[in-house]
């Protein structure tokens, strides 16, 4: 897929189809998501990857709109060594146009109780925990964007000055 297809068309899914999710594809998605950029090239992220049910389950519980993890095929928990959201932006950014440049949906899931997170996935406690992606085979069509799906151009781009 050209990468401009891809940021054009990806779209946020919240329900994925019982079909497994090949590992060979799983690692693919991961190994994009490693290549993100970051701050002086730090790489501050750890993946940890879920497809245990009950665990997929418990972490749903961790935040108020993360119902989605529990359905998904997989998830990758975003842990960081330190509270930088906009390089976990990035690696985010990364690991779901990947995904879906092989045909994967993705969801971001905020995760708002983080030490009850920690706990679930063993992982050690220092680290941040707030961004959760759950991932699988689309069951639904992303819902009708309002409309446009985004704001104009001309409305957020300033050019020369404000
Ligand atoms: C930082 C961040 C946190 C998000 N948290 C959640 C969440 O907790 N639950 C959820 O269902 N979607 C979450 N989303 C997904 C957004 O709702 C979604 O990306 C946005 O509505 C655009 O969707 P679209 O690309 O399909 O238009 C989050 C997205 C971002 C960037």
């Amino acid at each position: 897929m050209e990468t401009l297809h891809a940021i054009r068309t990806k779209r946020a899914v919240r329900k994925y189809s019982e079909q497994a999710v090949p590992e060979e594809i799983i690692r693919k998605i991961l190994d994009a998501g490693r290549r993100a950029q970051s701050s002086k090239n730090t790489q501050p992220w750890q993946f940890v990857i879920v497809r245990e049910r009950a665990t997929l389950k418990q972490l749903a519980e961790c935040g108020r709109f993360a119902a989605h993890l529990a359905h998904a095929a997989f998830v990758i928990a975003i842990l960081t060594a330190r509270e930088w959201a906009f390089d976990t932006g990035q690696v985010a950014a990364y690991l779901q146009l990947a995904a879906w440049d092989l045909g994967v949906s993705s969801c971001i899931a905020s995760i708002y109780e983080p030490a009850r997170a920690k706990k679930i996935l063993g992982a050690p406690d220092e680290l941040f925990f707030e961004i959760a992606l759950a991932c699988g085979y689309a069951a639904e069509a992303p819902h009708a964007p309002k409309i446009g799906g985004r704001k104009k151009l001309a409305e957020i781009a300033h050019w020369e000055k404000w």
